[in-house]
């Protein structure tokens, strides 16, 4: 009987509406698969203005709450999760700090992006929210589970 590891960590990564006019999609998913995290979920979507809400739920407060849920919600979102050891922080390592002129040359928003309003890419800050942002943008049958060539089965 294979006795099934305890499920590897995830992350909800999103490629915002900037991002995909600017025909960024397969530079930005390079860097994460060049890494050695797996792809296990993607589609692009373009979220109505209340699930955008809901998305940014954490920063209902904040003065820049409406202009970014009209921005997400104004085009097509590449969304994805990503699956790899410690993904979560990581991912947000090789995205850089929010306002991108503070983010290192290196990263995507340090590489590709000026200002904080279009900073192109989205990527779960912990635990709960990946779990969560999981949830709120996919189905569980939309997760794949397999296993790639750059990992043993059983490590
Ligand atoms: P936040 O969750 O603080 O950053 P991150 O995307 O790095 O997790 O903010 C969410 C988004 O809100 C951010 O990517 C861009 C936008 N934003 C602004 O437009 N102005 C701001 O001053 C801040 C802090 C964020």
């Amino acid at each position: 009987q294979e006795v099934h590891a305890a499920q590897m960590e995830r992350t909800f990564i999103a490629i915002k509406p900037d991002g995909v006019q600017r025909g960024l999609i397969s530079e930005i998913i390079a860097r994460f698969e060049r890494k050695g995290f797996k792809l296990v979920a993607i589609k692009l979507v373009i979220p109505t203005k209340s699930f955008a809400q809901k998305h940014y739920h954490d920063l209902k407060e904040r003065p820049f709450f409406d202009g970014l849920c009209d921005f997400l919600s104004s085009g097509p979102v590449l969304a994805m999760v990503w699956e790899g050891e410690g993904v979560i922080k990581y991912g947000r390592k090789l995205i850089g700090a929010t306002d991108p002129q503070k983010s290192e040359p290196g990263t995507i928003r340090g590489d590709l992006a000026v200002v904080v309003g279009r900073n192109i890419i989205h990527g779960s800050d912990g635990p709960e929210t990946a779990k969560d942002e999981i949830n709120l943008w996919f189905k569980p049958e939309e997760l794949t589970s397999y296993t790639s060539n750059q990992e043993k089965p059983d490590s």
